[in-house]
């Protein structure tokens, strides 16, 4: 399989078309953003480890039932997915409050949540990824109806009742995580784009070590080691 023409350039991937139309190609870039696009930086590395840890964690997502766009990983930087029109919402799942949850509605930062709390976003940069109710989305025209919005939370639950505990299991906390979906050629809705620890916060157990990407954004530095200790974790 190989790379052909770019069709988009986002702030983590870039995305190719491939001689097969109905897959496409992602490479994982080492170039990090934060703060809408704000603060920005580079890790040696970095595109190589998500790649990684996405491929890892969709495999297992897929083995417990749970249907994505991976196909493989072609090679460090590059994953060969699935063509789907992307939904364009950005589902947030959250255990514990910490980041815009516990900024926008004064919840203690490490406070455990008590029930797993579901969000959307918009995924539009321009007006930098605002929250949406269930009205917006339809108004927006986002999904065709509830029953989808309904699909996209049942999903979303799903994921977070499958990574949690293994993550817990390798000693970290999943502290909220953020997921997106696209639809298939058949109209069904998989799960799509990366997860890694660019839009996932791990928290260590023991230490209460972050080992994600708020080592960036609070400038905390050690950004490629902490990503590396949750790709041993995930395959130790
Ligand atoms: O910033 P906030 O607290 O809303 O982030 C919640 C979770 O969603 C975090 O794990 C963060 O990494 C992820 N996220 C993301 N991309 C965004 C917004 C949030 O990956 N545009």
């Amino acid at each position: 399989m190989e790379k052909r023409e770019l069709l988009y350039e986002g702030k983590a991937k870039k995305l190719f078309t491939t001689d097969d139309p109905d897959l496409l190609i992602s490479e994982f870039k080492d170039d990090l953003t934060a703060f809408n696009g704000a603060k920005k930086s580079s890790e040696a590395g970095k595109g190589a480890l998500n790649n990684k840890i996405s491929t890892e964690l969709f495999k297992l997502l897929e083995a417990k039932g749970v249907p994505t766009h991976f196909v493989e990983m072609m090679d460090d930087n590059h994953m060969i997915h699935k063509r789907v029109d992307v939904i364009k919402i950005e589902v947030i799942v959250r255990n514990i409050a910490t980041g815009s949850l516990s900024k926008n509605l004064g919840i203690k930062d490490g406070t455990v949540l008590p029930f797993t709390l579901v969000e959307f976003d918009y995924k539009n940069d321009e007006l930098g990824d605002p929250k949406l109710n269930d009205q917006h989305c339809l108004i927006l025209g986002l999904v065709d109806s509830q029953d989808e919005l309904e699909e996209l939370r049942a999903k979303a639950r799903q994921v977070n009742d499958i990574l949690r505990p293994y993550f817990a299991e390798k000693g970290l906390n999943l502290v909220d995580f953020k997921l997106e979906f696209g639809k298939d050629k058949n109209g069904t809705i998989i799960l799509v784009d990366e997860i890694s620890p660019d839009n996932c916060r791990f928290w260590d157990m023991e230490s209460g070590e972050k080992l994600d990407k708020d080592r960036f954004r609070q400038g905390l530095g050690g950004l490629k080691v902490a990503y590396e200790q949750v790709l041993n974790r995930i395959l130790g």
